[in-house]
């Protein structure tokens, strides 16, 4: 049995969840449930990063200490992943208190090893990225994704050895020992690197950044947030006891924000502790909402239990990925939704599985009847190994596009065959099983996008609700079984106007 372990960065609790995070969530869900369909055995691990000064100065704005704020914000988190039926096996908050003392006892290993000196630190800091930057990544003086002049910093700090690491990074990224995905991102980290890294400061003074982990080897000094939130990925294992079991990653999936860092610092911070390096870091896109970047200012930031109250859980999983190519920029538009989800989930899937069951009811009472000739199963078998093909390279919308094309070759089947025109029982029979089969992997392989979807396509076949990759196989449906035809999977939406809010 092959381990798979996918992270997904954890997410600042300054803000709501919102589409991007879901989007990446959502992302390592699919893996997840797809790697589970192969047998394989599965750790899935999402979080919150609650330190750093952005997260202070929020709770201190609204009047609350950080803990009171961040706990609120992290219950919200953790409430829309079970309603996204997100599968995570921990959820890992940063102000775990294993976590924070695991993080004090790796920083004390690293000055041990002589890897964190004290020094000088200057630098533009955005205190909205929590980054430092280089001159040459500012646009007009400013960052370019919160548009603000960054702080100028010269501090007193603990600085790590980030320098020391280059030549080797670059040797592990160019040879993918290191893979990142996909190959723009790769060249652009390889670049990125060549230019240059300098040692960075792993540490602020307590008395400007008090909310965060105190360096073991000098308390008037907090750790720098991100080498804290690294962190997660290692304590999220351990805290849960897995360590071993599932040490290191898989994949890493993040967007095109936090690539840099995680291949430079959180990759150099391993090497220096002689701990094994993840496999893969997956880069996906922006997503920007109707157009525009989505901001609190502008007032456009989805919130996706708007969404999923209005449309579903399955029809915005299924619309995120099946919009956007995965590792691309995205957009989010509502009528966009709207459109895939008439067109597509009600008039295409919904409908297929209605018709089928409909006619099942009709000529043989509901139950399942005896096969006889075996018209989609050469259909069935290429989509299978088409899907199989797209998640291996990670083209969640074009596994999406090998299904549809077997449920669209299924419609045309029905249509084609004219099934209430025939009076041959056993040729009648045999035109449904194949149906009926075919919604079955119709079922299985849409199971990681839209679970809750294929648990209902197999509560009405009357099959239990149980998806792995070996039922793939023609003819495991058993005739004289009974099926329970349910509700509409989809209701059509008829008013495409309705414009809710959804932030
Ligand atoms: N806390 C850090 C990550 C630490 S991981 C050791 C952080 N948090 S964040 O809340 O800003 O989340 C960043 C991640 O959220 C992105 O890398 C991406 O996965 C997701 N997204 C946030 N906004 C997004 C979009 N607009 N579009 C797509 N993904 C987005 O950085």
């Amino acid at each position: 049995m092959n381990k798979f372990y996918v992270t997904t960065p954890i997410y600042y609790v300054n803000d709501f969840p919102h589409v991007g995070s879901a989007y990446t969530t959502i992302a390592a869900d699919i893996l997840t449930r797809w790697h589970k369909l192969k047998g394989d055995e599965v750790f899935f691990l999402t979080g919150t990063d609650e330190h750093g000064k952005k997260i202070q100065q929020i709770a201190e704005y609204e009047g609350k200490t950080p803990k009171e704020f961040v706990d609120e914000i992290a219950k919200s988190f953790q409430e829309l992943w079970i309603k996204l039926n997100v599968s995570n096996d921990y959820f890992i908050r940063t102000t775990n208190p294993d976590h924070e003392k695991e993080v004090k006892r790796i920083l004390q290993e690293l000055y041990d090893k002589g890897f964190i000196y004290k020094g000088y630190y200057e630098a533009y800091y955005c205190v909205g990225c929590e980054q430092y930057l280089n001159e040459s990544d500012l646009i007009d003086g400013c960052c370019p994704l919160h548009k603000k002049e960054p702080e100028v910093r010269k501090e007193e700090a603990y600085l790590f050895k980030l320098s020391e690491f280059q030549k080797e990074l670059l040797d592990l990224i160019r040879q993918d020992n290191l893979q990142i995905l996909p190959l723009t991102r790769k060249n652009e980290i390889v670049n990125f690197i060549k230019e240059g890294l300098r040692d960075i400061s792993i540490s602020r003074k307590k008395s400007e950044v008090y909310w965060g982990v105190e360096l073991p080897f000098d308390t008037s000094h907090t750790c720098y947030v991100w080498v804290d939130a690294f962190w997660n990925y290692i304590t999220g294992l351990k805290n849960k006891g897995v360590f071993d079991k599932f040490w290191p990653p898989d994949i890493q999936l993040m967007a095109k924000d936090i690539v840099r860092v995680h291949s430079t610092i959180w990759i150099a911070l391993l090497l220096a502790l002689k701990i094994s390096i993840p496999k893969t870091i997956f880069v996906h896109g922006y997503f920007t909402v109707e157009g525009k970047k989505m901001s609190k200012s502008l007032g456009n930031v989805v919130d996706p239990n708007k969404i999923i109250e209005k449309y579903g859980v399955d029809a915005f999983r299924y619309y995120l990925f099946r919009e956007t190519p995965f590792g691309e920029d995205g957009d989010f538009s509502e009528k966009a939704l709207v459109n895939r989800y008439n067109s597509e989930l009600a008039d295409q899937l919904g409908n297929l599985v209605n018709r089928v069951l409909v006619l099942v009811e009709k000529n043989f009472d509901g139950y399942v009847p005896k096969p006889y000739g075996e018209d989609l199963k050469k259909l069935a078998l290429s989509a299978s190994k088409a899907v199989e093909n797209s998640m291996e390279e990670f083209q969640f919308h074009n596994a999406l596009n090998d299904i549809f094309y077997l449920v669209n070759e299924s419609n045309k089947y029905i249509n084609e065959k004219k099934p209430w025109e025939i009076r041959d029982r056993k040729e009648l029979g045999g035109i449904l099983y194949n149906l009926l089969e075919t919604l079955r992997f119709i079922a299985i392989l849409l199971f990681p996008f839209t679970p809750e979807t294929s648990g209902k396509i197999f509560e009405q076949l009357g099959l239990e609700r149980r998806f792995s990759f070996e039922d793939l196989e023609w003819g495991k449906l058993k005739p004289e079984a009974k099926i329970k035809r349910g509700k509409i999977l989809f209701e059509k939406i008829k008013n495409t106007t309705n414009n809710t809010k959804l932030n």
